[in-house]
């Protein structure tokens, strides 16, 4: 790696496994300080162990995203042991296939929750602290059923529908202030999320319709974050990377 990052600091959500983990390992390798953070204590202390063990200078802290107090703290004390926040990937997030009718009220306000709230408030946490340096990379994580839709989930698709709007709207909102906003929209990826709802086989049966016929990797998702926070994507600004393996293209 060309530490590229050094000198950075980048915040990752939700990464005690699987995207959350690839992109703050990613990050790190190129020479970015990692601030990891999730829910999931014991994860967290394993990606924390993996980014020391290749020498990455890593902080984790572990509380629920939707906690704003905590979004704060977490800032304030970045800011106090770092001197800054250069980059922000909102990834925390949760996953439930499920019909309209089983979907109430409080699965609804979680899920809206956790990926609206957590990474709204995450990012009016960091922005004051970009604009300070007068460069910022904000990379939100939706996914390509925002684009395409789905037969359930549709709370989480609202959920990741609204992350695209918000990408649109910061990057306006921030690009004065030398700051991007992009999302990415990963079709299928092997993950603990994608494994409670579809378990393997379902998994295997759901990659025969990708047309580069496989689910991806998270290190291989990791690696348009990568670019989205680095100097080469300077001039891209509210825009939505689909690592999907061919999955939408149109009348496939
Ligand atoms: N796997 C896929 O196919 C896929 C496709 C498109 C988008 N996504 C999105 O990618 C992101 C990462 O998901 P993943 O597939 O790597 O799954 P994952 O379950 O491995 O990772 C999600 C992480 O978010 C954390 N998290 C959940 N609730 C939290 C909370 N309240 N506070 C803090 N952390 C919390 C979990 O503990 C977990 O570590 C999510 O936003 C997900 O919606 C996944």
């Amino acid at each position: 790696m060309n530490q590229s990052l050094g000198g950075k600091v980048a915040i990752v959500t939700g990464a005690a496994s699987g995207m959350g983990r690839a992109h703050a390992i990613r990050l790190a390798a190129e020479g970015a300080v990692a601030i990891v953070q999730d829910i999931d204590g014991e994860g967290l202390a394993g990606t924390e162990e993996l980014i020391r063990r290749e020498g990455g200078n890593v902080a984790a802290f572990v509380f629920d995203i939707t906690d704003i107090s905590a979004i704060d703290r977490m800032a304030a004390d970045v800011l106090a042991r770092f001197g800054g926040i250069d980059i922000l990937v909102n990834n925390a997030g949760i996953g439930i296939d499920r019909v309209i009718e089983d979907i109430d009220q409080a699965a609804f306000d979680q899920m809206i929750g956790v990926h609206v709230k957590g990474s709204f408030f995450c990012g009016r946490a960091v922005v004051p602290a970009m604009k300070r340096r007068g460069w910022g990379r904000i990379i939100n994580v939706s996914s390509r059923w925002a684009q395409a839709g789905h037969h359930m989930a549709s709370d989480y698709i609202a959920a990741k529908g609204a992350i695209l709007g918000l990408t649109k709207a910061w990057a306006k909102e921030l690009a004065p202030f030398g700051i991007t906003v992009n999302a990415i929209a990963p079709g299928g990826v092997w993950s603990r999320m994608v494994l409670e709802n579809l378990g393997e086989e379902g998994v295997r049966r759901e990659e025969r319709e990708v047309p580069l016929g496989r689910w991806a990797q998270p290190e291989e998702i990791a690696e348009s974050v990568a670019f989205l926070a680095s100097d080469e994507a300077a001039f891209i600004t509210g825009q939505v990377i689909s690592p999907n393996g061919g999955k939408t293209i149109v009348g496939f």
